[in-house]
C-alpha cells in the first residue's frame, strides 16, 4: 500500500509549526528569556537556533524523507543495533503524551471559568485547592481521589487528538492544523493588539527587551538557550521524523526547515510581548514591581494571569482569548506526540492507522487519568522534570551522535540538497558534529548532576529514585528488549 502523503506544503509546514508552538512557547520562553539576560538572551538564542535547531530540524526532516518511516524503523535503518533509541524516542513521545494532555485539559476548563472569572479574587487557591483538589498530604505517589469534573476536558482533549490521528495525515492532522494555527496567530496578535495599550504594559515588554549583557558570559545562559531551541523545536525524539515521512518526493526539506524554526521562534517573541505585557500591565495596577508579578510555567498560566484577567477590562472576552490560544497551542502539540507514537508502532508493527489510534488514544486516556487524581499535579511535574532535563536531551545527543559519527554525514546532506531549492554547506556537518553535540553533552552531564545532589521539588528521596530514575530505566530496558525480540523475528 501507499504510503500516505500532506496534501499540500503548507499543510506540511503548518503541522510542523503546530507541533513546535506549544505550551513551552507561551509558558518557558518568556521568562526563560527574562531571567536570562532580557534582550541579550536573543544573542544566545538566535546562535542556538543557527547552529542547532536549524541543522536539526534539517536532520530530522531528510531521514523522514529518506527512510519514509517512524523513529524505530528510521534508526535501524541507520545502524542495526539502534533501534531501541526509536523504541526509546516513541516511549518518550507516548509518556509526554500522557501528561501533556491534562494540561490541555485544564486549559479547556479555563476557558469556560474564563467566561465569568470562577476563579474569583484567589486565583491560587481556587487553582489548587479547589480546582485540582491537591491536598496537604499529596505527593507524587500519593495519589488520591479522581477529580471526575477533569474527566470530560480530559476525554475532549483525547478525542481531539483522536480525531486527527485516526483520520491520518492529510484528512486529519493536516485539517486541524490548517484551522488552528491560522487562529491561534490571529488570537494571540488581537490579544497584543489589545494588551499594548494599557497603562504599564509597554514596561513591562521593556523589562522583558532590556538587555543585560553581562548574562551572556555566563555558561548557564548559553545552556538555557540550548536546552529551550531543543526543547521548543521538538526534535530528537521522532516527532519531526515521523511528520517527514510522509513528505512527498518532491520536497524543498531546507526551505521547510527554515520556516518552521523561524515561524516558532517568531511566536515565541509575540507570546513574549503578549505575557510581558499583561504582567507590566498587572504590576501597574496593583502598584508592585515586575519581580513580584513574573513567574513561568503552570503558575504563570494558571494562577498569575487568571489574576490579571481580572484587572483587563473585558475580561470575558480576553480570558476566553488566552485560554483559547493556549488550548490550541497544545492541541497542535499533542497531536504530533501522539502521530509520533501512532507512526512508530504502524511501521513497525504492520498495524493499521485506525486500529493504532484507537489502541494508543484508549490507552492514553486510562494511563492519563493518574493525573488528574489529588497529587496528579505532583507526580506529573515529577515525571516531567525528568523527561525534559535528562530523557529527551539525551535521546537528542545520542541521535546526533549516531548520525554524525557512525553515519555518513555527508549523504544525508546530499539528499537534502538534491531536492531542495537552497543548499546547504559545510556547516551544518560541524553544527552537529561539533556544536550541538557539544553543547548537549554539557547540559546533559550538568542535568544528570543536579537531579542527583539535588531531590527536584523537595520530594522524598524514594520517590525521586523510583519515579524518576526508575521510570528512565524501566524505558532503557524496555526499549532494548523491544529491540532484541525485533531482532529474532526477522532471523525467523
Ligand atoms: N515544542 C512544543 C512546546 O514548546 C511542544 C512540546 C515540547 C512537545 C516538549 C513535547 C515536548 O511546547
Ligand atoms: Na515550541
Amino acid at each position: 500500500m501507499k504510503r500516505e502523503q500532506w496534501g499540500s506544503r503548507t499543510g506540511f509546514i503548518l503541522a510542523a509549526v503546530g507541533s513546535a508552538v506549544g505550551l513551552g512557547n507561551i509558558w518557558r520562553f518568556p521568562y526563560m528569556a527574562y531571567e536570562n539576560g532580557g534582550g541579550a538572551f536573543f544573542i544566545p538564542y538566535l546562535f542556538a537556533m543557527l547552529t542547532a535547531g536549524i541543522p536539526f530540524m534539517i536532520l530530522e526532516f531528510t531521514l523522514g524523507h529518506k527512510y519514509r518511516s517512524g523513529a524505530p524503523k528510521t534508526l535501524r535503518a541507520l545502524n542495526n543495533k539502534f533501534e531501541w533509541l526509536g523504541w526509546f524516542q516513541v516511549m518518550i513521545s507516548a509518556i509526554i503524551a500522557f501528561y501533556y494532555v491534562v494540561v490541555i485539559a485544564w486549559a479547556i476548563s479555563y476557558v469556560y471559568f474564563a467566561f465569568n472569572q470562577t476563579w474569583g479574587q484567589d486565583s491560587n487557591a481556587f487553582f489548587f485547592g479547589e480546582f485540582l483538589a491537591l491536598g496537604d498530604d499529596s505527593t507524587p505517589s500519593n495519589l488520591g481521589n479522581l477529580q471526575w469534573h477533569l474527566l470530560l476536558p480530559l476525554c475532549l482533549a483525547w478525542a481531539a487528538t483522536y480525531f486527527a490521528t485516526y483520520r491520518g495525515v492529510k484528512g486529519g492532522i493536516e485539517k486541524v492544523n490548517k484551522v488552528l494555527m491560522p487562529l491561534l496567530f490571529a488570537m494571540v496578535l488581537l490579544l497584543i493588539g489589545r494588551i499594548v495599550f494599557l497603562p504599564g504594559a509597554l514596561d513591562g515588554i521593556n523589562w522583558l527587551l532590556e538587555p543585560d549583557f553581562s548574562k551572556i558570559w555566563d555558561l548557564k545562559v548559553w545552556s538555557a538557550a540550548y536546552g529551550q531551541i531543543f526543547f521548543t523545536l521538538s526534535v530528537g525524539f521522532a516527532i519531526m521524523l515521523s511528520y517527514a515521512s510522509y513528505l512527498p518526493e518532491k520536497s524543498d526539506i531546507n526551505n521547510n526547515a527554515f520556516m518552521t524554526v523561524l515561524m516558532n521562534c517568531g511566536f515565541s517573541i509575540l507570546a513574549g510581548i503578549m505575557i510581558f505585557g499583561a504582567l507590566g500591565y498587572m504590576a501597574n495596577v496593583q502598584d508592585k514591581a515586575l519581580t513580584d508579578v513574573v513567574s513561568s510555567g503552570v503558575g504563570l498560566a494558571f494562577v498569575t494571569l487568571p489574576t490579571a484577567i481580572n484587572l483587563l477590562p473585558a475580561p470575558g472576552v480576553m480570558g476566553p482569548l488566552f485560554f483559547l490560544a493556549l488550548m490550541f497551542a497544545g492541541i497542535s502539540s499533542h497531536i504530533s506526540i501522539a502521530e509520533a507514537v501512532t507512526t512508530g508502532l504502524m511501521d513497525k508493527l504492520g498495524w493499521s492507522r485506525p486500529k493504532t489510534a484507537t489502541v494508543f488514544c484508549s490507552v492514553g486516556l486510562l494511563v492519563s487519568m493518574t493525573f488528574i487524581t489529588q497529587g496528579g499535579l505532583l507526580l506529573l511535574d515529577l515525571v516531567d522534570y525528568f523527561i525534559n532535563n535528562i530523557a529527551l536531551l539525551g535521546s537528542c545527543l545520542l541521535e546526533l551522535l549516531l548520525v554524525g559519527w557512525l553515519c555518513r554525514l555527508q549523504d544525508f546532506r546530499a539528499h537534502a540538497n538534491r531536492i531542495s531549492e537552497f543548499t546547504i554547506g559545510g556547516w551544518w556537518a560541524i553544527c552537529i558534529r561539533f556544536v550541538s553535540i557539544g553543547m548537549l553533552v554539557v547540559i546533559l552531564f550538568n542535568n544528570i548532576m543536579t537531579a542527583f545532589k539535588e531531590n527536584y521539588g523537595g520530594y522524598s528521596n524514594n520517590e525521586v529514585t523510583f519515579i524518576g530514575w526508575g521510570m528512565l530505566t524501566l524505558m532503557l530496558v524496555l526499549a532494548i528488549v523491544i529491540n532484541l525480540s525485533s531482532k529474532q523475528e526477522n532471523k525467523i
